[in-house]
């Protein structure tokens, strides 16, 4: 069987400013997929094969679009989808990033429609459409990704009407109430279009509980513990919180490039504990906030002044948004802010990297650091949380995490905070750098357990079996 995997973004897009010409996605979306994909070609997984089809990352004139499918085809199995400059932009930029990225993340003020938009968000999803009918064969089984392609499953669904289709949401689902701003007709079509799949799959029961009382709401359709009666078919929502590749994690960990990255900065730093801060940039991490809890901390409890260091670390993303921007803008300045005001001869308070990072230099950070940081006003997940636990052993690292990021469902051993209070977050500072290792010890075993046990490929292959079963003549239903 072949799995064919959908993305609005391939793993590796066009970057013309590049010496190879391409350059490394991020995000959750493709760090998860590609840790699943390397089980599959260790042979480890129910597929023989694999496909991804997703967008190049840039529009490309169409004499050059040949020779980069060709590229693409040959040094990995992926298909490029070509979008124009308009539609790209009406699509991925303002449909996706300035109607729904904002919404889904309750940043209604955010939020900027335009029906052009909504039309492009249309067209793009036709456009992906039609290069997935080009591909398909019999037996493959589709699983398509996030926010972007929500209208999908249903394109497939009604020329295929026995493919497996499976739908990933990596994002919230939000409440009816944040839900309903999109115009009707934009919510009818987008229920619509998700339930052309058999399983759609989210990250945690709020937002599955969300998307039946929406679906209930918009299109009258009442679910059946999870499953949805579609009179010839069932579709059925279902809980998949997204797991990590803890083995693969660890095994960088302690490779001798890891090991020889901590060991450079661990000696630069050892005067101080460390205090580390990934994200990639974006206004629902929470940014701002986190910066003013640390000021506070050095001001409420000078005694962590030229003890303590914030290693703050922020992949640019999304730079062509206004929002984006601004947030960028925000967070340069409050950096300025704090080492304006607490910097000496022989300390900054914070160290900033505005890039990109490697696996091998994340995990060398997280390996390094007494506290992890995480702190999203809202995330869908946040696999950093998980990362930073599975690098560091069981009695190294404390980790503070927003009770609105996906991730606290398992990982309720964090120090919990509500991201909104920058109190909080001083206090839950503090505690996490005078934690007792035997409190660390005890809080982080129990973390390790869950992401060792339930790790991408648990992930996976519960999402690829329960969209088996839907449908299946084995599984009675209702
Ligand atoms: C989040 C989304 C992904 C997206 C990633 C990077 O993780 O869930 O779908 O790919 O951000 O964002 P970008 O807009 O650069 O693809």
């Amino acid at each position: 069987m072949r799995l064919i995997i959908v993305s609005n973004r391939l793993p590796i897009t066009i970057d013309r400013s590049n010496k190879s010409g391409f350059k490394r996605s991020i995000g959750g979306l493709v760090t998860g997929i590609l840790s699943y994909i390397n089980k599959i070609k260790s042979g480890v997984s129910e597929f023989e094969d694999y496909l991804w089809i997703g967008w190049a990352g840039k529009s490309i004139i169409e004499s050059e679009q040949e020779a980069i499918k060709r590229e693409y085809k040959e040094n990995y199995k992926y298909v490029p989808i070509f979008l124009d400059e308009k539609v790209q932009k009406g699509f991925y930029e303002e449909y996706c990033n300035k109607v729904i990225w904002p919404l889904f993340h309750y940043f209604q003020d955010f939020a900027d429609y335009k029906k052009s938009s909504w039309d492009c968000y249309k067209q793009a999803n036709v456009i992906f459409y039609n290069t997935i009918k080009e591909q398909i064969k019999k037996d493959d089984f589709i699983w398509i990704h996030d926010y972007h392609l929500m209208l999908l499953p249903q394109m497939i669904r009604n020329d295929f009407p026995n493919v497996k289709i499976s739908f990933f949401l990596h994002i919230p689902f939000p409440s009816y109430d944040i839900f309903r701003l999109l115009p009707l007709e934009n919510q009818q079509a987008i229920l619509n279009g998700l339930l052309g799949a058999d399983v759609i799959g989210v990250h945690t029961i709020d937002y599955a509980q969300e998307f039946q009382k929406t679906i209930s709401k918009v299109l009258n359709f009442k679910a059946v513990q999870n499953i949805i009666n579609l009179g010839d078919r069932f579709s059925k929502i279902d809980i998949f919180p997204m797991g990590i590749d803890y083995k693969a994690i660890k095994e960088i960990s302690i490779s001798e490039a890891c090991s020889q990255k901590k060991k450079i900065t661990k000696e630069r730093l050892k005067n101080y504990k460390i205090i580390l801060s990934v994200d990639r940039l974006d206004y629902t991490k929470g940014i701002i906030n986190r910066l003013e809890a640390y000021y506070n901390l050095l001001l409420e409890y000078p005694e962590w002044i030229e003890k303590v260091i914030l290693k703050l670390v922020i992949a640019p993303s999304r730079r062509e948004i206004d929002s984006y921007k601004k947030v960028k803008r925000a967070i340069d300045e409050c950096v300025g802010k704090i080492n304006g005001r607490f910097s000496s001869d022989n300390w900054i308070p914070v160290e900033y990297q505005y890039s990109q990072l490697n696996l091998v230099e994340l995990c060398a950070l997280y390996g390094i650091s007494d506290v992890g940081l995480v702190t999203p006003l809202r995330d869908g997940m946040n696999l950093m949380a998980k990362e930073f636990i599975a690098a560091n052993s069981p009695d190294q690292g404390v980790l503070i995490l927003s009770e609105t990021a996906g991730a606290v469902n398992e990982l309720f051993d964090a120090i919990s905070i509500n991201p909104f209070s920058v109190d909080e977050i001083t206090s839950a500072i503090h505690k996490a750098l005078t934690m007792s290792k035997k409190e660390i010890q005890l809080r982080n075993e129990r973390m390790h357990l869950r992401l060792s046990s339930y790790d991408v490929s648990s992930w996976a292959n519960e999402i690829i079996q329960t969209t088996q079963e839907v449908n299946s003549s084995k599984v009675s239903l209702l």
